[in-house]
């Protein structure tokens, strides 16, 4: 079973309150969604393997460390996860992106690819894919199905908000990928809306309506 990891940093949770606030505009949703995705972006990678090497500092030579496992790569799920990509890129800039787009069919509810461009190099990456609300969680299972098939490994998902629902059906589907979430909230409505959540992070993000 895989584990969720839920941020409770203050400067994650003061932040994520602004986000939600149905007074904040587009201008400042962007910044604080950026402002969070690095701070989650540090947590999410507490775990990165290191080895040790030796360098010659302008005194003396020492022991230090330097990232030591695989490269990363970031899949977010088009188009709310766009507005967490810089934000993680500040503080792993030599990351590649790849990105995943999916719409509901009208007829099964099912998520249907209609974008897929991944790094060639897939089986030599780690994959944090970025969904910023996992609510029924069908876009997310979608998408870490198609970056399996496609050779990836060793995966983990990145949100801001959770719905228990889709917690229990990416737990269900992908046993093997832990989840990263600022808040895992209380249900969703009848329209498939996380409450209380943000609203449309797609909306909010770019001002549509
Ligand atoms: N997608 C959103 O943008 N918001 C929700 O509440 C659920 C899915």
């Amino acid at each position: 079973m895989s584990k969720v990891y839920v941020f409770d940093h203050p400067l994650i949770q003061h932040k994520l309150t602004y986000i939600r606030s149905k007074e904040t505009g587009t201008k400042e949703f962007r910044e604080l969604v950026d402002e969070v995705a690095a701070l989650m972006a540090y947590e999410i990678t507490r775990d990165l393997p290191l080895q040790e090497v030796e360098v010659e500092t302008p005194l003396a030579k020492c022991k230090s460390y330097l990232l030591a496992g695989k490269k990363i790569g970031l899949v977010p799920i088009l188009r709310a996860g766009l507005g967490m990509v810089d934000g993680i890129l500040k503080l792993i800039p030599a990351a590649k992106v790849g990105h995943i787009g999916l719409y509901r069919d009208p007829d099964t509810l099912e998520p249907v690819e209609y974008y897929v461009k991944l790094p060639s190099d897939i089986e030599e990456r780690d994959f944090i894919v970025i969904d910023p609300m996992l609510a029924t969680g069908g876009s997310a299972v979608a998408a870490i199905h198609s970056l399996k098939k496609r050779g990836a490994s060793n995966i983990k998902l990145m949100c801001l908000i959770a719905a228990p629902e889709g917690i229990e059906r990416m737990q269900k589907e992908h046993p093997d990928v832990d989840i990263y979430v600022a808040s895992v909230d209380e249900k969703l409505n009848e329209k498939g809306y996380i409450i209380p959540g943000l609203g449309d992070a797609g909306d909010r993000l770019f001002g549509t309506k």
